[in-house]
């Protein structure tokens, strides 16, 4: 069920919003009249959704970026549009993800899973910054996921290959671990990680496991909820598990001060070679 919230329209970005639970999300933030950014890697597919997504709401605020969040120019390219092309975030939902991929490094030698799900929503958020500082009430919503393992520096580095499973966890605890540490650096922007629930119907997990548990509009349901209500005002630096539909504890490590000092120590100097 979609809650209550204040009635103000919002600028909402929403990465990889041109397929799955993204596409879901965006349809249903556009029925409420805000400001649609989605965000693409592929410019055909993501000028259809906008069209789509347009006649569907009669919302022609609907817009669209492309980058392909694998490559870190790109993203930096995105960065500089968004504040070209607008003076306040309030919402950005870091959605965009990957788990099979034919190609297994990025440009830069680092794993794609690693890439996309954790470095990409980590330079894009910390690129836009000042957009969401200028709104009175930002989000930041981070795609979490019940898969979370441990970070191998080896793995986060690129030197090491692991399985697809393995390397998506490792993507998604990270992602967790640092979603923690930006709540507690920008008090005034609340961050909150999520799993949408697992096993949902999307091409990433039919690619991944040929069968679903549960449908799309369950994981767009609880990010439209997340990102607008009131209920989630005081949640920030927390994990919402929507397998269980509360908040509940992450991966352990996402408590360990010492293990997040020393990801986002080691980011940070990996981001620099790039
Ligand atoms: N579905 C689940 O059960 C589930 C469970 C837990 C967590 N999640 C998380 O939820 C998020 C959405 O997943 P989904 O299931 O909706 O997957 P999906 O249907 O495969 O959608 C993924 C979106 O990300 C985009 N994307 C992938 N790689 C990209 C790249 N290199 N650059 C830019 N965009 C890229 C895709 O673009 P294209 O349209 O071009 O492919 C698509 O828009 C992910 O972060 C995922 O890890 C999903």
């Amino acid at each position: 069920m979609e809650k209550s919230q204040s009635n103000k329209m919002k600028t909402i970005l929403i990465t990889g919003s041109t397929d799955g639970i993204g596409k879901v999300t965006a349809l249903k933030l556009a029925k409420e009249g805000h400001v649609i950014l989605l965000h693409g890697r592929n410019q055909n597919k993501l000028d259809h959704v906008i069209t789509e997504i347009q006649e569907l709401t009669g919302n022609d605020t609907v817009n669209g970026i492309v980058a392909d969040l694998s490559d870190f120019n790109q993203i930096k390219k995105m960065i500089d549009l968004l504040r070209d092309k607008v003076s306040t975030i309030d919402v950005l939902i870091n959605n965009a993800g990957v788990f099979k991929s034919n190609i297994l490094h990025n440009k830069n030698g680092l794993d794609m899973r690693l890439a996309v799900n954790y470095f990409a929503p980590y330079i894009l958020t910390n690129g836009v910054l000042p957009l969401l500082e200028a709104s009175p009430n930002a989000r930041v919503v981070n795609l979490s996921s019940a898969a979370q393992a441990p970070v191998s520096f080896d793995v986060l580095q690129g030197n090491q290959v692991v399985s697809e499973q393995n390397a998506y966890a490792q993507s998604k605890l990270a992602l967790t671990m640092w979603s923690f540490y930006f709540a507690q650096q920008h008090k005034n922007i609340n961050t909150i990680a999520v799993n949408p629930g697992s096993l949902l119907n999307t091409k990433m997990v039919q690619e991944a496991y040929g069968q679903h548990w549960d449908s799309v509009d369950k994981g767009a349901t609880i990010l439209f909820n997340i990102a607008l209500s009131d209920d989630y005002e005081t949640k920030s630096g927390q994990y919402f598990d929507n397998d269980l539909g509360s908040f509940n504890r992450a991966h352990q490590e996402a408590y360990n001060a010492e293990k997040i000092q020393q990801l986002i120590s080691e980011t940070e100097r990996i981001i620099k070679t790039l």
